[in-house]
């Protein structure tokens, strides 16, 4: 059992606590808060237990000097603000003097975030590639390093791996909260168990797929990634998305696992990616050379709900439609409803379907919603995930 927050004695401490507040802004406007929510619960234990609390994140991927005022971490210190009723200090350099002064005034249940960590790629990709200095620095700011960032648990960052490597260190409830339900799906998962897996695209599920075909009954697949599928068993699929090099991949799994993938008989096509454009129900075996599959059709609904209804376990990653536009957004939502109903335990991943479990208002119906889209899948593959394997021991 790894070590959590509730280990150590946190009074007059500087704590470091690394969250995931990577959540999406426009223009300066948040427009999901669902990470920044679930980031609160160790922050508040570590300012009742008179913590002095050091907050690091990564917004975005920092490619050039633009990157920076649009992924500058400030909106969300305001937010943080808000939520906690405490004003909590914004701090826009990752290191230098101005960091460490405001760390040295640091009275106890003070709340300091720093700025986005990956500012630090724009010189070498010094987070990112977990620059050993980089990591001592941060390191040397606090006495106690919390990692409570799920979704970048699977990455070997300086502002993860390379603070704990140097530090006491232990999980925050939130990642603590992940590891429970979803060793719930590689540990023993209650049978018959199904997955439904959607997105565009195959090559990012190669390894989940791999590694659960075995553990699951089923997985039916939807979305953008089914058009390779369909290619590979033989359809037409006209001017769908398609990842050419995956075909054989997608036809060896097909013939090894037939009974086990399950893929759409129906689809909704249109010409045109937008609002208002004349969609078609299609059989698979009709789609015209100029369509595009954008959703999964009625009649594979209810073969998908035939394949869910009796289950003890489902785990969903990835939209089976552009469920951001109205005219193909039925089939991810419908699938909503059918896993809401049945007793399953059900567990959604990944930052696409989270969004859309809240866009059609589901969120208190699903039994977990991981905060991490890579992560939980590469938590399902059983993989070595470097920043929760660091952590120490009890
Ligand atoms: C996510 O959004 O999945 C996490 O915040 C990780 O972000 P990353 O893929 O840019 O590391």
């Amino acid at each position: 059992m790894k070590k959590t927050i509730k280990d150590y004695d946190l009074n007059g401490k500087k704590v470091i606590i690394r969250c995931d507040l990577n959540v999406p802004i426009e223009n300066g406007i948040i427009k999901d808060i669902t990470r920044i929510k679930a980031s609160l619960k160790t922050i508040r234990y570590a300012r009742k237990m008179n913590a002095k609390v050091i907050l690091l994140s990564h917004l975005g991927r920092i490619k050039n000097e633009e990157d920076k005022q649009k992924y500058t971490l400030k909106p969300v210190a305001e937010e943080l603000s808000k939520l906690l009723r405490k004003k909590v200090t914004f701090i826009d350099q990752t290191r230098g003097e101005k960091l460490e002064k405001a760390i040295n005034n640091m009275k106890n249940k003070d709340v300091i975030l720093i700025e986005n960590t990956r500012f630090e790629d724009l010189d070498g990709k010094k987070e990112s590639s977990n620059d050993k200095d980089l990591g001592q620095y941060w390191a040397s700011l606090g006495d106690i390093f919390i990692n409570d960032a799920f979704g970048t648990i699977h990455r070997s960052h300086a502002s993860n791996l390379g603070i704990a490597s140097n530090l006491p260190n232990g999980i925050g409830f939130l990642v603590e909260k992940e590891i429970k339900n979803l060793t719930k799906l590689t540990h023993k998962p209650k049978k018959p168990y199904t997955i439904i897996l959607g997105g565009s695209k195959v090559s990012d599920k190669i390894g989940v797929i791999s590694n659960l075909i075995n553990k699951a009954d089923y997985i039916l697949i939807g979305g953008g990634m089914a058009f390779t599928f369909l290619k590979a068993a033989g359809f037409n699929i006209g001017s769908s998305i398609c990842e050419k090099d995956k075909i054989s991949f997608c036809k060896h799994l097909l013939d090894q696992y037939q009974d086990k993938l399950i893929l759409p008989i129906d689809i909704i096509t249109a010409t045109e990616i937008k609002e208002n454009v004349p969609v078609h129900e299609r059989f698979i075996n009709e789609i015209a050379e100029d369509e595009i599959g954008l959703d999964i059709g009625p009649k594979t609904l209810e073969v998908f709900k035939q394949y869910l209804d009796d289950c003890k376990t489902i785990f969903w990653n990835g939209p089976v439609g552009y469920f951001e536009i109205k005219e193909f957004s039925n089939g991810t939502k419908e699938l909503l409803n059918i896993i809401t109903n049945t007793k399953a335990y059900t567990l959604v991943g990944g930052g696409d379907t989270a969004r859309a479990v809240v866009t059609f208002n589901y969120q208190d119906k699903i039994s977990h919603i991981s905060t991490g889209g890579g992560a939980s899948l590469e938590f399902l593959e059983e993989t070595s995930l470097p920043a929760l394997d660091i952590i120490d021991e009890k």
